[in-house]
């Protein structure tokens, strides 16, 4: 569940229901401050005594013994009085406010349905990130995964390179030595070590050991840019590397033609 939810972070496309929510309150929190400031300046001349005095009397107005003094309960336990002190204001403010936060939360996200709950929340990224994903999977064409080659242009290995700094080290580690996942570094490999079989590892994942299948991440592009990066790590033995895991991998011999001479 933890690997599941994690694509989701690197993908930063959808403007979320927080940032505008944060963005109107600020927007009313400045509104209100402006009209105060108007309000003072020019309706009272500057003088702000009429309107602490109302504050004041708003303020007190929900202490029902205001002004009053401790009312002791009961005396003397051994010396100890206990005091009928009255509730402070504040608290009596806290209290309805969380009331009336309540009544506000309720209708909004169960009777009005304004704002999605958490699973919705979900749904509405995952679908964002799946769209996402097929802009760029449409911009950029298919690619052939039966004759896949390793990118080495600079720009693909770029990418491939920032991709896993974002997904993949907090499994692989920053240099690829390995944490709960591998070591990418050595020639030994669990899934084999050709770029179709990394490819296939990163596409397909091998979900019953910890390694989400990323093919709702990345494009295929994307994937063959990673799966690259990855194979320019060969050899380079980061310290603190975890021990080779898997089989020595040794790359097929090149597929001769059909050998058949021709007649
Ligand atoms: C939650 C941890 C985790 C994350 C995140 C993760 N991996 Fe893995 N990865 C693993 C584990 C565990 C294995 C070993 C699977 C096995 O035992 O077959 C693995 C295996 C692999 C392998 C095959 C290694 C071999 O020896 O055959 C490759 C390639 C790989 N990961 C690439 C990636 C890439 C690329 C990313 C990021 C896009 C990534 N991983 C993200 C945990 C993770």
């Amino acid at each position: 569940m933890i690997a599941a939810s994690s694509p989701l972070h690197s993908q930063a496309q959808t403007a979320s229901h927080g940032t505008e929510t944060s963005l109107i309150l600020t927007g009313t929190l400045t509104a209100f401050f402006v009209l105060l400031t108007f309000f003072i300046v020019i309706v009272l001349g500057g003088d702000v005594e009429p309107l602490t005095k109302f504050f004041r009397r708003v303020y007190n107005a929900v202490s029902p013994q205001s002004g009053g003094e401790a009312i002791p309960i009961e005396e003397n336990h051994d010396g100890i009085t206990e005091l009928d002190n009255r509730v402070p204001p504040w608290f009596n403010y806290l209290f309805g406010g969380t009331i009336l936060f309540a009544v506000v939360y309720m209708l909004d996200y169960h009777v009005w349905r304004s704002s999605p709950l958490p699973q919705a929340e979900y749904a509405q990224e995952l679908a964002a990130a799946d769209i996402s994903r097929r802009v760029r999977v449409a911009a950029e064409g298919s690619i052939n995964e039966e004759a896949l080659e390793p990118l080495t242009d600079e720009a693909s290995i770029a990418a491939g390179h920032e991709r896993f700094s974002r997904n993949c080290v907090t499994c692989h580690g920053a240099n690829a030595g390995g944490i709960v996942g591998p070591n990418l570094t050595d020639r030994y490999w669990i899934s084999g070590g050709g770029i179709k079989d990394v490819y296939a590892t990163i596409k397909n994942g091998v979900p019953q050991k910890g390694m989400i299948s990323w093919k709702l991440v990345f494009t295929p592009k994307e994937i063959q840019q990673i799966a690259s990066f990855i194979l320019t790590l060969q050899g380079t033995n980061p310290a603190n590397g975890k021990k080779p895991e898997g089989t020595l991998f040794q790359e097929p011999a090149p597929q001769k033609d059909s050998g058949k001479a021709v007649k």
